[in-house]
């Protein structure tokens, strides 16, 4: 369907279910095992519901929607999670990631395992754009300077090092087509790993998949400048928790850490709604993995499309939930108790 025609970002994925070769478009669509994180990630926002107020001045709301990641400056909060081979949505590969990010104004975090290597992305970079470049790692240090070197050199502003993934998920979906993992890999990782890590680079090293507050309290003492709350899209263990689960947590039992460092999150997220959630539990910014590839089938429009209807849909949701500016929004917002009959 033409790209006008796509309302919500639901629709990017039926469109790319259609359009793609199966195999493609299973890759993407994967999540482990029975895929009960995979779906849970899309229902838990249903169970905790909002607490609407009225009579507010929302009049300003869109304006409030600008925030910084990490100190730069971005239109909204929330950004392109990386995922691994772009090409399986567009012969382009990244481009439209690229591109798309660049026209909406927010951070994209090329994976890794990206279709097109650290370098030809950059080329699509615009002059000023700022991306994060995402890593796995293992213990061989002549390796990981070098990935660092180009991750700096072709302009990123900030490694994202995922250690979620110490082996890989058993996707059973993709198996059946044959499709390999493929955005994970095998690493050794441990917390003295990472103090050694910043010796060897300038970049401030984000960790990605921390799924609980016992591991988001150890990063508070390891002096991690962020990090980002995630279960791979419910593609490496299945059983693990919703991001928004594990941000209820650290609300819960360790509110303060949300100020001792910034706390992205992503998992699920489609609608405008499900961003105001985790911005209420003091969220800084919040990424969309599949939601981007399946628009990144459409190129840099569809993405440029994508960021259009999900900043549209969190200023109208913040306003109807009387929200006046979404920098001050807090927990009282929604109601936390689950409603566990969904
Ligand atoms: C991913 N994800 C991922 N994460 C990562 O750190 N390195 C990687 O290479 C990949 N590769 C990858 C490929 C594909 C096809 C998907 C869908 C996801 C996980 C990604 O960063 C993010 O955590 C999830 O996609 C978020 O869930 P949603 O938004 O897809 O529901």
């Amino acid at each position: 369907p033409p790209l006008d025609k796509l309302v919500g970002l639901p629709d990017f994925d039926a469109a790319a279910r259609r359009h793609l070769p199966t195999q493609n478009y299973t890759y993407y669509r994967n999540g482990a095992g029975g895929e009960w994180s995979y779906r849970n990630n899309l229902e838990v926002y249903n169970r905790y519901r909002l607490r609407p107020r009225t009579m507010v001045d929302i009049t300003n709301i869109e304006s409030t929607l600008p925030t910084t990641i990490l100190g730069h400056n971005f239109s909204a909060p929330f950004f392109i999670s990386p995922a691994a081979r772009g090409g399986y949505g567009n012969t382009d590969g990244e481009k439209g990631l690229v591109e798309g990010a660049a026209a909406g104004d927010i951070l994209y975090i090329p994976a890794q395992l990206a279709s097109l290597t650290i370098e030809e992305i950059a080329t699509f970079k615009k002059d000023d754009q700022v991306t994060f470049q995402q890593v796995y790692l293992d213990s061989n240090d002549t390796a990981t300077k070098e990935v660092f070197a180009r991750a700096e050199k072709s302009g990123s502003k900030a490694i994202v090092f995922t250690v979620d993934s110490a082996a890989d998920g058993n996707r059973h979906r993709a198996a059946r087509y044959g499709v390999g993992s493929a955005d994970s890999a095998y690493t050794l990782i441990t917390w003295d790993f990472y103090d050694h890590l910043r010796t060897l680079t300038d970049l401030p090293i984000v960790l990605k998949g921390i799924q609980t507050v016992e591991d988001a309290q150890k990063a508070v003492e390891h002096q991690v400048p962020a990090i980002y709350l995630s279960n791979h899209g419910g593609r490496q263990i299945d059983g693990a928790r919703s991001p928004l689960e594990v941000a209820i947590e650290i609300h819960e039992q360790a509110p303060e850490i949300f100020s001792q460092l910034e706390v992205y999150a992503d998992g699920g997220v489609r609608y405008g709604a499900d961003v105001v959630k985790l911005l209420a539990l003091g969220v800084k910014a919040v990424g969309l993995g599949r939601p981007f590839m399946y628009a990144n089938v459409y190129g840099t429009e569809g993405v440029k499309r994508a960021i259009d209807i999900l900043k549209h849909e969190i200023a109208i949701d913040a306003a109807n939930a009387g929200i006046a500016d979404l920098k001050k929004i807090d927990p009282s917002i929604v109601d936390w108790t689950p409603n566990w009959a969904l």
